[in-house]
């Protein structure tokens, strides 16, 4: 027999379907709860809410696992290689070395953004900041092809590389637009991240060679993004795909989803809370207690997370790899010292123990970034070039399920009851 969870209310009793996950997890089907009585389910952030079935990534929060289609992430640790992880996450599988050859032509084929959105980076003024660049850009994409289709398996791979390949051009850019640089155009003899570098770094008159080490690094850094269930910006991407808003719309949305402090812009504001510390403006057990007292607005960034209620495995890989990267880039960090001393403050006081708060990724990803030679204002931008096969895997799931619903929330509504319409003259 089928389980079900039984629910009464006002004397009526209703059965609601049980069902399991491959890992396990409990769902109960409330699909049928306001039809059978006319209440709906309050969950405000989601918090217990399953959007959709998705076969993408799982994710043990209590025991601090991270699986890509199963797979865990520490097995990409060792050489770490980006694209093949992105074909993972949006194929469903792991690529055969043909399948890799062809998605990387395809990358180095539309790698280039059309010269006439380059017109466009020289709309925004010198300060705006690259996530408002990037969520414009992606979109923009869709003017310079209306016509791009996602039906076949073809189309859609292509489409794919092209977003995958063009974000990495597009972030490069604003980078260049905000530094008054000139634009490097992509060099098809680099591979992914070595060419995002390039186009970072180099100069008409000097070339950036990229070092093996910074390539690996940043490699390691974007797989680790690469995908996160359905947390705020790929939930962002659903809800937006849901109205059957092509790709580049919701992936845009998503990135505007990202920005914010307490998702992906988290990175920024961890590597300001250090670089506060360290310029002497706050000690370590002043931060550790002015995040403990909810009156002052102040949290500990890069701490906590929705659903780890242990080690963010992504965490822990990036605090190994601080070390032997700063190591094999010659370079000594005293934020990274910083960073290990909040941690064992935090991890060792009360509150942070009784609430379950360890670090999430964004603790220790910054000190990379910088080692790498990012700047601060393009971490998140960072962020979003790793997360994007996430969402374009997740996009791709929820087009291709003929049962999905545009996604419209309901709400419980506590304004004014019924109230007549008073003209303006007689309104006191
Ligand atoms: N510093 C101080 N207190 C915190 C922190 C923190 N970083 N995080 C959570 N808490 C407290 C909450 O105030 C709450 O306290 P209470 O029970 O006394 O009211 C308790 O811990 C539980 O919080 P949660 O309900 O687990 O937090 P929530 O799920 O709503 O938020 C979030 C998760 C946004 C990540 C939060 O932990 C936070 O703001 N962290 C700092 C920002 C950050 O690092 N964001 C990046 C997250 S990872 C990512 O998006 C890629």
């Amino acid at each position: 027999m089928s389980r079900t969870a039984t629910l009464t209310l006002d004397g009526k009793t209703i059965e609601l379907p049980v069902f399991e996950g491959s890992e396990g997890e409990v769902g109960i089907d409330i699909t049928q709860l306001r039809a059978q009585t006319g209440a709906i389910a309050y969950d405000p952030a989601f918090g217990n809410t399953g959007a959709c079935k998705s076969a993408i990534t799982f994710i043990d929060g209590d025991k601090g696992i991270l699986r890509y289609r199963g797979i865990p992430i520490e097995q990409f640790v060792d050489s770490p290689n980006f694209i093949e992880v992105a074909q993972l996450l949006i194929n469903g599988k792991l690529p055969a070395q043909e399948e890799l050859v062809r998605f990387r032509a395809r990358l180095t084929a539309n790698a280039h953004v059309h010269e006439g959105m380059r017109h466009h980076f020289e709309g925004f003024p010198p300060e705006a900041p690259p996530m408002a660049i990037l969520s414009a850009m992606i979109n923009a994409l869709f003017c310079y092809d209306p016509h791009f289709s996602v039906e076949s398996d073809e189309e859609f791979e292509d489409a794919a590389a092209s977003l995958l390949s063009k974000v990495r051009t597009i972030a490069a850019y604003t980078y260049r637009k905000s530094n008054g640089l000139p634009f490097m155009y992509p060099d098809p003899n680099l591979r992914y991240c070595g060419n995002f570098l390039h186009m970072m770094f180099s100069m008409p008159y000097e070339r950036y060679e990229v070092a093996p080490e910074v390539e690996e690094a940043l490699n390691l850094i974007l797989i680790l993004h690469a995908d996160h269930e359905q947390n705020c910006s790929t939930s962002t991407v659903r809800v937006v795909g849901s109205s059957r808003a092509n790709l580049f719309a919701s992936v845009s949305a998503g990135v505007c989803a990202l920005w914010g402090p307490l998702h992906g812009g988290a990175n920024v504001a961890v590597m300001e809370m250090l670089d506060q510390i360290h310029r002497g403006g706050l000690a370590p057990e002043q931060c550790i207690k002015m995040a403990k007292d909810k009156s002052s607005g102040f949290k500990l960034m890069g701490f906590g997370h929705r659903v780890y209620k242990n080690f963010d495995p992504r965490a822990r890989v990036l605090k190994d790899s601080c070390d032997k990267v700063l190591a094999k880039l010659g370079k000594k960090d005293p934020l990274l010292d910083i960073a290990r001393k909040l941690e064992e403050l935090a991890l060792n006081d009360p509150y942070f123990v009784d609430r379950k708060l360890y670090p999430n990724v964004d603790f220790y990803s910054g000190i990379i970034l910088r080692a790498m030679g990012i700047p601060l204002n393009m971490f998140t931008v960072m962020f979003a070039i790793g997360r994007m096969p996430g969402w374009i895997a997740q996009w791709k799931e929820q087009h291709d399920d003929s049962s999905v619903r545009i996604a419209r929330p309901r709400q419980i509504y506590t304004g004014n009851k019924l109230t007549d319409y008073v003209p303006l003259a007689k309104r006191k």
